[in-house]
């Protein structure tokens, strides 16, 4: 029996550092809280992967430090590939998928686990799993660090979660608005005059140039 998945519970003790306070109003999940959740999902993985060779398959850009955390604590033998995908989109919504890197391993046969930084509305998670499908894997299992359930269109789930969250755009720990704040170590709530301004200050461009490119 796996445990269920936490809803984030804020740590009140947590204070946004100083540098970052004008642009993130507050710290959903906290590092100690990040590490200790990994340990746990790693365990639930380690158990279901056992006895078979694992190939990783994680989505840049937003995975960086998840991914390096999670595969610490996975004591199998693994073999780690990336696929690059973003989406062309204003702020904080999803747009047009782009592949900017496709996957170089073979996964014929093979069991994966692929990972995302977070499950939104399901679009990415989706075409990348019938993307994956067609490479015939033995079965392919997916992992995400959060999930924002109430934004969801397609009919997507993850087999290992990490934190359920409510529908708040959030940065850090990999995390993205418009490529930056990936480098912070938790998990915070962007203030909404971060993404309100930028997207004012977006002035209409060519098509296909337009808008900026939301890194995954
Ligand atoms: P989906 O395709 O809508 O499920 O979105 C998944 C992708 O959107 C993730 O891989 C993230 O890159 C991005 N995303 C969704 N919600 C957030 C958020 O709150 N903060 C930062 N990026 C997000
Ligand atoms: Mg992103």
């Amino acid at each position: 029996m796996r445990a269920p998945v936490p809803e984030v519970q804020a740590d009140p003790r947590a204070r946004v550092p100083a540098r970052w306070r004008k642009e993130v109003e507050r710290i959903l999940i906290t590092e100690g809280q990040i590490a200790r959740r990994i340990r746990a999902m790693s365990r639930d993985i380690v158990r279901d992967f056992t006895g078979r060779e694992m190939v990783v398959v994680s989505l840049l850009n937003g995975t960086v430090m998840f991914l390096a955390d999670l595969i610490r604590n996975l004591s199998l033998p693994l073999r780690l590939d990336f696929i690059g995908v973003s989406s062309y989109g204003a702020g904080t919504e999803s747009g047009d998928l782009v592949f900017t890197k496709e996957l170089r391993l073979d996964v014929r046969g093979r069991d994966v686990l692929l990972v995302d930084d977070i499950l939104d509305t399901g679009k990415t998670l989706g075409r990348v799993l019938g993307k994956l499908r067609v490479l015939q894997p033995r079965r392919i299992k997916t992992c995400v660090l959060l999930n924002k359930a109430a934004r969801r269109v397609e009919a997507v789930e993850a087999d290992y979660v990490g934190f359920e969250i409510p529908d708040l755009f959030v940065v850090g720990y990999g995390l993205d608005f418009a490529e930056r704040y990936r480098n912070l170590p938790f998990v915070g709530v962007l203030h909404p005059h971060v993404y309100k301004q930028a997207c004012q200050q977006v002035i209409p461009a060519r098509p296909r140039k337009a808008g900026r490119r939301r890194g995954r």
